[in-house]
């Protein structure tokens, strides 16, 4: 889909807004439910197309899912005829968002028929294969094009290493998992800190008999340890290391899913940018400090956000804390991004590339060499799509350098863009279109629904102008 996007010319003000369910936790509230002793409830989950496809997986596995519609969650899958077991009673109350799961045990997923397709997500596939090790079961696990590009043997190694038998093409998907090699406890030590490698070794320590424990040199979110212990895992994490004590049992859990951090930011950005006078007002999103890195970078570029009721009100904290997040328009100052605060940021590194870009002054975004093999290489992306807009931008081995030009001024001007298949890229670009001073056409736009389904017609309601082309 082709998109041109107009630059904003008049003040946007929204209270109440909602964003849709983190991502992250719903990969991990479907998976983990699959695995429980029982019902598991589940609303808000995130709607876009990779908790689609972490769905699909599971009914090809043989878990019962129903959606709140009333439909099971993955209906087109290849299923044998023997896993079409029953489905959950649908509760009239679901939303369109909500699920039950009616959990198997960690021993009850049986074999797919046909390759487990994981669409764009690299959290389904490797917290899949972890899954898929420890439980013995056979499967092949593919993806898109953009996925058959990314690196798998981060997770493969560590399996392998804990006696599993894994196959990767090059380092790339396919994975395919095969059965009759019963894992054994160990201790893992990682070289890069990531979240979807320690939680497909959790994953895989699930089912063995003792302890397994992973260690990174940072600390990366922590949405497994704190869902899983909730399930009742014996889990302990101290500083970079976590060690889960198998065999498990899980029990089933009613979860409701914070806004999505990820997809805040855009918005939060958006505010930020717009004409003076403009500010939101998102209710419910998550702020795990594991990944809230976001925030304060934007306390970083100056920026004054409110959190509950501006006294940094937080609620839930036990399980996933989540807050009202305020913003209003105002010109930003360059900032200097690092280390632990960009790997609690790590996925908006784009839109914080866009803030640079319209603040003054210099940023430099460093600590981000993951980027590279993310659903496109964003650091590249980002560097071209901002110079193409008139931004002096400098790729660095590990980041940005931005001379930032200034939100006032409307030196950023539109360009002719192109989303890299890449979600974080075709949101990131609609926000720099909406802060530059001429307008911008967007090719690949229809990629903002892998995170954020009803994002241009959210732009329209906010008074933006968004016309499709193609
Ligand atoms: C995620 C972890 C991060 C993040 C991704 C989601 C997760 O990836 O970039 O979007 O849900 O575990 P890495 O684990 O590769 O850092």
């Amino acid at each position: 889909m082709r998109v041109r996007i107009s630059p904003l010319r008049k003040p946007i003000k929204a209270q109440g807004l909602r964003v849709p369910g983190d991502k992250s936790i719903s990969h991990r509230a479907l998976l983990f439910a699959a695995l429980a002793e029982g019902e598991s409830r589940i609303a808000g989950l995130a709607p876009g197309g990779d908790v689609r496809s972490t769905a699909r997986c599971l009914a090809q596995l043989g878990v019962p899912l129903v959606r709140g519609d009333g439909t099971p969650w993955g209906a087109d899958a290849p299923l044998r005829p023997h896993q079409a077991l029953p489905l959950p009673e649908r509760d009239p109350d679901m939303g369109p968002d909500d699920a039950i799961v009616l959990g198997t045990g960690l021993r009850g997923l049986r074999a797919p028929l046909e390759p487990l397709d994981c669409g764009n997500s690299g959290t389904t596939l490797r917290l899949l294969t972890g899954i898929l090790a420890g439980a013995g079961v056979e499967a092949v696990l593919i993806g898109d094009e953009s996925l058959t590009r990314r690196p798998m043997e981060r997770v493969a190694a560590p399996l392998r290493s804990l006696g599993a038998l894994i196959e990767t093409s090059s380092g790339k998907p396919p994975v395919t998992v095969r059965a009759g090699h019963p894992l054994r406890p160990g201790a893992i030590e990682s070289a890069i800190a990531s979240a979807q490698v320690k939680s497909a070794v959790l994953l895989a320590g699930l089912f063995t008999e003792g302890e397994t424990s992973f260690t990174e040199p940072a600390r990366s979110r922590d949405h497994t340890e704190r869902l899983l212990r909730q399930m009742g895992v014996q889990l302990v994490s101290r500083g970079t290391k976590v060690s889960v004590q198998g065999p498990a049992r899980l029990s089933g859990f009613a979860l409701e899913v914070p806004g999505d951090l990820s997809s805040a930011a855009f918005l939060l950005a958006l505010a930020l940018v717009a004409p003076a006078g403009s500010s939101l007002g998102l209710e419910q999103v998550g702020v795990n400090p594991t990944r809230a890195g976001f925030l304060d970078a934007l306390a970083s570029f100056g920026a004054r956000l409110r959190l509950g009721d501006g006294k940094g009100e937080v609620k839930g904290a036990a399980l996933e804390p989540v807050a009202r997040l305020s913003i209003e328009s105002q010109q930003l100052r360059g900032a200097d991004l690092d280390g632990d605060l960009v790997l609690r940021a790590i996925d908006e590194v784009p839109i914080l590339a866009v803030l640079g870009a319209l603040a003054e002054g210099t940023t430099t975004i460093r600590g981000a060499s993951e980027l590279r093999v993310k659903e496109s290489d964003r650091l590249a992306q980002m560097a071209q799509g901002l110079g193409a807009m008139g931004a002096q931008v400098e790729e660095l081995p590990d980041g940005l350098r931005i001379e930032g030009l200034g939100r006032l001024g409307g030196k950023l001007h539109g360009a002719e863009l192109d989303a890299a298949s890449d979600h974080r890229i075709a949101l990131a670009f609609s926000i720099a279109a909406l802060g530059a001073s001429t307008p911008t056409i967007l090719s690949g736009a229809e990629w903002a629904d892998v995170s954020f389904p009803g994002f241009f017609a959210l732009l329209g309601r906010l008074g933006a102008e968004v016309e499709v082309l193609t």
